[in-house]
C-alpha cells in the first residue's frame, strides 16, 4: 500500500476520459470509462463524500479535421453534431456526470492557454526550429496524419506520418519512403518551423519518486507497468505545439497558425469543465484541484495511459499549482463478437441506437458492461451473454428474489411489513450476511475492482433467494404464521439492503425497487446496519424490475451487426491491379511450402510476431505483422507457403528471413494462404 492509499480526503474530484466529438459512444467506452466512473462517483456520493464527477467532448486534433474534410464540412460542424449525441446519450444512460464541458468552449482556450502561460513563463519549455513537411500547394504544414508513404519496416504502402497500422511501428513522417500529402496527393518539402517541447526528460526523477515508488502498489499492475516501461526507456521532450488552424492558438506573439497538441489541450479540458460547473453553481473550483486534502482520480482505457501518468502529471508538476492524480484506473479494451470495436468500420453496439432499440433498459447494458468489464485483460462483449445475463442473473436472481418477497408480503400480510418474532440461526446469518455487504462491496469499489463489487451485490440477491427457498414461508404460513412474520421481514431487510447497494451499478433499478418498497434515500452504511423497513411500513405492489430479453431481439441485433459487415465490404472494391512485373521477376522469387514450429509475440509490440518455420531447405525466423489477428499457439503446426528469398531485414531488433503468404480481405482480416497437406516443406510455387 502507499502512504497515501488510506489517507481520508476532503474531497474528490473524479474524471473520465474526454472522448473526441468525432463519432459517438459504443459499448467499448462505457465498459472502459464511463460505467466504472460513474460506479466509483455514486458510490461516493452514497457515502456522503464531496465528490464531483468531470467530463467532456475532446474537440480538437487532426482526425477531427480530416473527418471534417471527408464530409466537405468545418470541423466545428463536426464537433458540434458529436457533441450534442455524445451529451444526450450519456445522460440518458444514467451516467451522472456534474459537468459536460467542451474543448471548443471560450472558458477552454482561455484556461489552456493559461496553463501554457504559466509553464512558458516559468521556463518550462525548450524551443526548438525543425524541418517539417510542408505541402506547397496548400500553403500548409501537415499533421504527420496528413501524409502516407511506404512503411520502412514492412513495405506498407499506406502508412501514416506517425504510424504503420500494418506493423504496429510508431514512424515519424521523414521515416516514409516516398511520402505524400493526403491533402494533395503532392510529394512534400521539407521547411523549417518552430515548436516548443515540454522536456519530460528533466521531469524523471520526479516521476520515478512519484510513481515508481509512490504507487508500486497501489496503481493497477497494466498502469504501473507501461509507466515504468516508458520510465525506463528514457523520456524525450514531447512537442506540444503543431502548425494547424484547429485548436487552443498559441498565447505567444507572432506564433499566427500554431496550436497547442491535442493531448496537451484535452487534460486541461478536465479543469475548464471544473471551472465552468463552479463559475455555474457558486463553487470554488480551484480546490478540487489544487488543494493536497483532494483525490484526483483518472478514469481512461489502456491507450491513454502515458498522457494522463506522464505527461499531464508532468504538466500540471511545471506548472506548479496544480495537485497529481492518486490513481489513474485504466482498462483494457472490449472486442465486440470476437472482432476489434472500430468506429470507422462501423463495428460496434453504439449507445445511442442502444438506447433506442431497448428502451428502459440502461441497466441491462451496465450491468453487463461492468460485469465483462476488461479490468485485467481484453474482454469480449456478445449479444448472447447480454441476453443471458439478463435473463438468467438479472431477471432470475435479483428480479425474483425481489418479486417474490413482495408477493408474499402482499399475499400473507396485505403490503404491510410484519413484525419480526423470535430469529432462527438461519434469520441472524442472512442479517449478519446482509450488515458485511455495504463494506465488502464498498472496499471492492474503493479499489477499483468493479466486477467482483458487482458480483457481492449479486451475491445479496442469491443469499436472499436461498434464505427464501429454504424457509419455505408458504408451507410453513397455515400451521406457523408468527416464524412467515419473520421470515418475511427478513427478506423485505435483504431488500431494502439491494434497494441500497445496487444504486451505483442500477440506478435506475433501485430508483424502482426503493419506489416500491416505500423506501426513502438513505446513506450506503445503514444498509444490513439497521432495520430500514419497520414494522408496519407499506410497501406498494411488486412490479416487474427486469423483463425476459428474447432471441428475435438478439437475432434484430446480430442482423444489425452482419448488414454492417456486408456494407463494409460492399462500400469497398477489391484494391486496383498493380502495374504489371515481368515473367522474370515473378519466377525471381522463390516461394516455397513451409510448416510453422514456433510462434510467438514480440514483446512490446501490438503486431509482430516472431514465427520460426522449417522451409525444407533450413529452420529460419521471420518476423509478420499477425500478433493482433491469430493467437500464436494456433498457428503451430500449420503449413504456410514462405518467399524464401525476401532480403534479410531486422525488425524490432530480430533478423527476419523472408515473408509469409497471407491473404486481406475488405476488412483488413488475414488468413495464410495453405497448400494442401500433402505437399512437403520445401516445394516450390511456380
Ligand atoms: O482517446 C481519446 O478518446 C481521447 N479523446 C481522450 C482524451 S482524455 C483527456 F485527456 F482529455
Ligand atoms: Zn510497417
Amino acid at each position: 500500500m502507499s502512504i497515501q492509499h488510506n489517507k481520508k480526503y476532503k474531497r474528490h474530484t473524479v474524471t473520465a476520459a474526454l472522448p473526441y466529438a468525432n463519432g459517438p459512444i459504443h459499448v467499448g467506452h462505457l465498459a472502459g470509462v464511463y460505467v466504472p466512473a460513474d460506479i466509483y462517483v455514486r458510490y461516493l456520493r452514497l457515502k456522503g463524500e464531496d465528490v464531483i464527477y468531470i467530463c467532456g467532448s475532446d474537440e480538437h486534433g487532426v482526425p477531427i479535421t480530416i473527418k471534417a474534410r471527408q464530409e466537405g464540412v468545418s470541423p466545428q460542424q463536426i464537433v458540434d453534431k458529436y457533441h450534442e449525441l455524445i451529451k444526450v446519450s450519456f445522460m440518458e444512460f444514467g451516467i451522472s456526470f456534474d459537468v459536460y464541458s467542451r474543448t471548443s468552449d471560450p472558458v477552454h482556450h482561455e484556461t489552456a492557454a493559461g496553463v501554457f502561460r504559466t509553464m512558458y513563463e516559468k521556463g518550462a519549455f525548450v524551443e526548438k526550429d525543425s524541418e517539417q513537411y510542408y505541402d506547397e500547394e496548400n500553403r500548409q504544414f501537415l499533421a504527420d496524419r496528413y501524409i502516407t508513404g511506404i512503411c520502412p519496416h514492412c513495405s506498407y504502402e499506406k502508412a501514416y506520418g506517425d504510424q504503420c497500422e500494418n506493423c504496429g511501428t510508431s514512424l515519424s513522417p521523414t521515416d516514409l519512403i516516398n511520402p505524400r500529402s493526403m491533402l494533395s496527393g503532392n510529394k512534400p518539402v521539407l521547411k523549417k518551423t518552430r515548436h516548443w517541447y515540454l522536456p519530460l526528460d528533466e521531469h524523471e526523477p520526479m516521476l520515478r519518486k512519484w510513481i515508481l515508488e509512490s504507487h508500486k502498489h497501489d496503481w493497477k499492475p497494466n498502469v504501473y507497468g507501461q509507466c515504468k516501461s516508458w520510465i525506463d526507456q528514457g523520456l524525450q521532450p514531447r512537442a506540444v505545439t503543431r502548425d494547424l488552424d484547429w485548436g487552443v492558438k498559441l498565447p505567444l506573439e507572432n506564433t499566427e497558425g500554431k496550436v497547442l497538441y491535442v493531448w496537451f489541450d484535452a487534460p486541461i479540458g478536465y479543469i475548464s469543465a471544473t471551472r465552468e460547473w463552479g463559475e455555474t453553481h457558486g463553487k470554488d473550483w480551484e480546490k478540487y484541484w489544487k488543494d493536497p486534502e483532494s483525490k484526483l482520480v483518472h478514469f481512461i482505457g489502456k491507450d491513454n495511459i502515458v498522457f494522463h501518468c506522464i505527461i499531464f502529471p508532468v504538466m500540471l508538476h511545471a506548472e506548479g499549482s496544480y495537485i497529481l492524480p492518486e490513481n489513474v484506473p485504466a482498462n483494457e479494451f472490449l472486442n465486440l463478437e470476437g472482432d476489434k470495436i472500430s468506429t470507422s468500420r462501423n463495428w460496434a453496439v453504439w449507445l445511442h441506437e442502444y438506447l433506442q432499440d431497448f428502451p428502459g433498459k440502461q441497466d441491462v447494458l451496465r450491468y453487463v458492461l461492468c460485469a465483462a468489464a476488461p479490468e485485467t485483460k481484453d474482454n469480449y462483449f456478445t449479444l448472447k451473454d447480454f441476453q443471458a445475463r439478463n435473463n438468467n442473473e438479472l431477471l432470475a436472481i435479483f428480479g425474483n428474489f425481489v418479486n417474490r418477497t413482495l408477493v408474499l408480503t402482499h399475499k400473507y400480510f396485505d403490503g404491510c411489513v410484519p413484525k419480526a418474532g423470535q430469529l432462527m440461526d438461519a434469520d441472524r446469518e442472512a442479517l449478519e450476511s446482509l450488515a458485511g455487504f455495504p463494506g465488502i462491496i464498498g472496499k471492492n469499489i474503493e479499489q477499483y475492482r468493479f466486477r467482483e463489487a458487482l458480483a457481492q451485490m449479486m451475491n445479496l440477491a442469491r443469499l436472499g433467494n436461498r434464505y427464501l427457498t429454504e424457509a419455505e414461508p408458504w408451507k410453513v404460513f397455515k400451521e406457523n404464521p408468527a416464524r412467515v412474520q419473520t421470515v418475511l421481514n427478513t427478506c423485505l431487510q435483504l431488500c431494502a439492503g439491494m434497494a441500497l447497494l445496487a444504486e451505483p451499478f442500477l440506478p435506475f433499478t433501485a430508483k424502482k425497487l426503493q419506489a416500491m418498497l416505500n423506501l426513502e434515500a438513505r446513506a450506503w452504511d445503514q444498509a444490513g446496519k439497521q432495520e430500514l423497513l419497520g414494522p408496519g411500513h407499506r410497501v406498494n405492489k411488486a412490479e416487474l424490475l427486469f423483463e425476459k430479453i428474447e432471441d428475435v431481439q438478439i437475432r434484430a441485433q446480430v442482423d444489425k451487426l452482419l448488414e454492417t459487415r456486408k456494407n463494409n465490404n460492399q462500400g469497398q472494391s477489391a484494391p486496383p491491379v498493380k502495374p504489371p512485373v515481368s515473367f522474370d521477376a515473378f519466377s525471381a522469387m522463390d516461394i516455397r511450402v513451409a510448416t510453422i514450429l514456433e510462434a510467438e509475440k514480440v514483446p512490446k509490440t501490438k503486431k509482430l510476431m516472431k514465427i520460426r518455420v522449417d522451409s525444407g531447405l533450413d529452420r529460419r525466423t521471420v518476423v509478420s505483422g499477425i500478433a493482433e489477428y491469430f493467437e500464436p499457439e494456433a498457428l503451430v503446426g500449420k503449413k504456410v507457403l514462405l518467399l524464401a528469398n525476401l532480403e534479410p531485414r531486422k525488425i524490432k531488433g530480430i533478423e527476419s528471413h523472408g515473408m509469409l503468404l497471407m491473404a486481406e480481405n475488405n476488412e483488413g482480416a488475414l488468413t495464410f494462404v495453405i497448400p494442401e497437406e500433402r505437399f512437403e516443406n520445401g516445394s516450390p510455387i511456380s
